[in-house]
This record gives structure tokens, sequence and C-alpha cells, in this order.
């Protein structure tokens, strides 16, 4: 049986803190079994147009630390759902055949794709025409359901908590009610986990549609007890009950079009208008995803990256490496791919929060 001699390696979709040290646990241990890596640029966009730098042990030293990607990624680059521009009107084309010219050009045996659940669609999609694929998954927003977390969200989590500490004692200082958006697309991990860890009063998030009357009843309960200021972390795609969830824009040349925003902004003004009191928002953006990964994320963006490489050495295609309990273990990614890991209202966090005294802004949970 031919042995793997080649691995291209490719980061798609949005970028977090931990790709980088994926990177280096990918290669340094390639190298140790005599392969060639090659670094694919820019995501899927590089795969589809040629573009690719080979990596050295060199290149991946000093990098376990460091935020983003030495790759460079993308989330406009799907083969599948390629945007042309003409005459500033755009059209959808399918470039998957370009995509596998250039692995089979390159002489790949096989690409480790990190990424999302988006990534992961069109791995498997390429795997279904020839490629051979192995998986890492990657997302502040910890949404898949096939691992137990994904890297980059405990630095994501470590930047909301930072932050809500940094807003209470501004609010307490001026007996404010701040409002903090944060992201996590359909999926409420990030307010959650990062309003637990940061002493939210209220978390709002998607799986848990809230109720105007009970967030505005409990600021003011708040403030009749003493306490004259409250946090508020909402997670971007919270909705009301009977409302919808807040879109900020529409982007026809990325794979999913729906960019989430403003919910904030909006929660903060409804406060404000009916409650009486003063409030401010804060949308803590992009700042989630960038800069150093924490400890956690280093350790376990090492061993996926680490594991990733036996499972290509092995020929254990069309998987992806997975965290279950404490193991690395590994996944079919079309069963990956199938499931979204939501928040469940049961969940042990929602539960230990609302212990605490935190509302998610319903009567019952
Ligand atoms: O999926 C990661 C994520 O950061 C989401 O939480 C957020 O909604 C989205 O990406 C933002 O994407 P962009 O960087 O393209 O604006």
């Amino acid at each position: 049986m031919q042995k793997v001699k080649k691995v291209g390696i490719l980061t798609g979709g949005g970028d977090c803190p931990g790709l980088n040290a994926v990177i280096r646990g990918v290669t340094k241990p390639a190298h140790d079994h005599g392969l060639t890596v090659l670094g694919i640029l820019d995501g899927f966009e590089g795969l589809v147009e040629g573009k690719a730098m080979e990596l050295y042990n060199k290149d991946v030293s000093g990098i376990l630390a460091t935020g983003g990607t030495i790759l460079g990624s993308s989330n406009k680059g799907d083969p599948f759902h390629w945007p042309e521009e003409n005459n500033g009107k755009i059209k959808i084309v399918d470039r998957s055949k370009d995509a596998l010219k250039n692995y089979q050009a390159w002489d790949l045996d096989v690409v480790i794709t990190i990424g999302g659940d988006g990534t992961m669609h069109i791995a498997h999609q390429l795997s279904q025409m020839g490629m051979n694929i192995v998986g890492v998954p990657k997302t502040i927003d910890n949404d898949l359901e096939a691992t137990d977390q994904t890297f980059g969200h405990d630095s994501a989590v470590y930047v909301v908590s930072e932050a809500l500490d940094r807003l209470h004692t501004t609010a307490s200082s001026h007996h404010r009610v701040m409002v903090i958006e944060v992201m996590g697309r359909y999926a409420g991990w990030i307010a959650l986990n990062g309003g637990l860890a940061g002493g939210a009063d209220i978390i709002l998030i998607p799986e848990i549609p809230f109720e105007w009357e009970v967030v505005y009843d409990k600021v003011v309960q708040r403030n009749m007890m003493g306490k004259r200021f409250s946090i508020v972390c909402v997670a971007e795609g919270a909705k009301p009950k009977n409302g919808s969830i807040v879109v900020k824009s529409k982007d026809l040349k990325r794979t999913d079009p729906v960019q989430l925003g403003g919910v904030g902004e909006l929660v903060s003004k409804k406060i404000a208008e009916n409650t009486g009191l003063e409030t401010r928002f804060t949308v803590l953006g992009h700042l989630q995803r960038g800069g150093s990964p924490t400890p956690f994320d280093r350790i376990l963006s090492t061993k996926f990256g680490t594991n990733a490489i036996e499972l290509a050495i092995k020929k254990q295609f069309g998987r992806m490496v997975a965290l279950r309990g404490s193991e690395i273990k590994s996944v079919r990614i079309a069963d990956a791919i199938s499931r979204q890991k939501l928040v469940k209202p049961k969940d042990q966090a929602v539960l230990a929060a609302h212990a605490v005294g935190v509302s998610f802004g319903t009567e019952k949970l």
C-alpha cells in the first residue's frame, strides 16, 4: 500500500486563537515522519486558485502562542459556491473542479482541513469528489455536536469574562445598566460561558427566547434591592419570544450570507425606554477572535494537530478529530456535520447560572 508522502493543510472560515498551534502540531510530527507539508493559503480560496507554500519547521517555530493563522483564511472561498463579480453583479459558480485539479497537480495525498461547520461541509463535498480529507474542528462558537469543545472557544470566553470584569467597575461607578453583545451565531455558548464567568446578571441566548418584561423587571428589582447597576450579556443571535433575530447585513459572497449584529443596541435602548435607567452598550466583536490562545486552547490545538497527522498517516480519511471527555477521538466528517450543538435549556451551566440568580429573560426555563 502506498504511503502518505505529502500533506496539504488549510484554515477555513473565520479565524480564531489556536489555529497556529494546530498548524505547528501537524507540521512538526509530519516532518519527523519524513512527509512534505504544503500550506494552502487563504482557506479553500488557495485550493481553487492554486496558492500554497511549503511549510518547514522554521515556519512553525514560535507560533504556538500567536493568534490568527500564518496561512490566512477566508469565508468567501467555497469552491461549490464561488462568487464571481461582473459589472457589479455577483454570479455564483462551481469551481470545485479547479480545487481537485490543484490537489492533483500538487500531488497531495491528503488535506488537513481546519475549520468550523461550513468548512467541514465543504471538506465533506470535496471528499465525495475523491479528495482525501482529515478534519480539525475550530470555532469560537463551540457549535459542533461531534466534539465536546472546539478550540478557540475558551479564548473567546476569556475575552468576554475579562470585558465583563471591566464593565462591572464602570457600571457600578455610574449606576448604569451595561449591555454587552457577544458573538456565537445561532448558538449561545459564548454568552452563556462568558456571562457565567464574568458574573452577568442577565444572559440572553438564542436557545431561550426572552420576554422583554422579565428583562425590565430584573434590572428594576436589582435597583430596588440597592444594586444600582446591572450587566446584561447578549448573544448576537438572541431573540425575543415571538420576535426575530437581528441581522446587520447580508453579503452574498460569503458561504453564509447573513451577518448578525445589533441586538445589544436594541436591548440597551428598550431597557432605557422602559425602565428609565441609564444604559450603555458595548459590542465586543472581533476582539473575541483575536490575540493569543489561552493555555487550554494551546493544549487542545496541539493535541488536535498531532492526532490529525496521525490519522492522515494511518489513512483514516474522511474523519475529524474530536474531544470526548478528556480524550481525543475521531468521528466521521459526514456524521459531524449533520448535528449542530446548541445550548439545552437544562444544560448544567444554565442551571448553575440560574441557581446563583442569573436571569435568562424568561419566567420559566
Ligand atoms: O463563526 C465565528 C464568528 O465569529 C461568529 O461568532 C460571528 O457571527 C461571525 O463569525 C462573524 O463573521 P465575520 O468575521 O465574517 O464578520
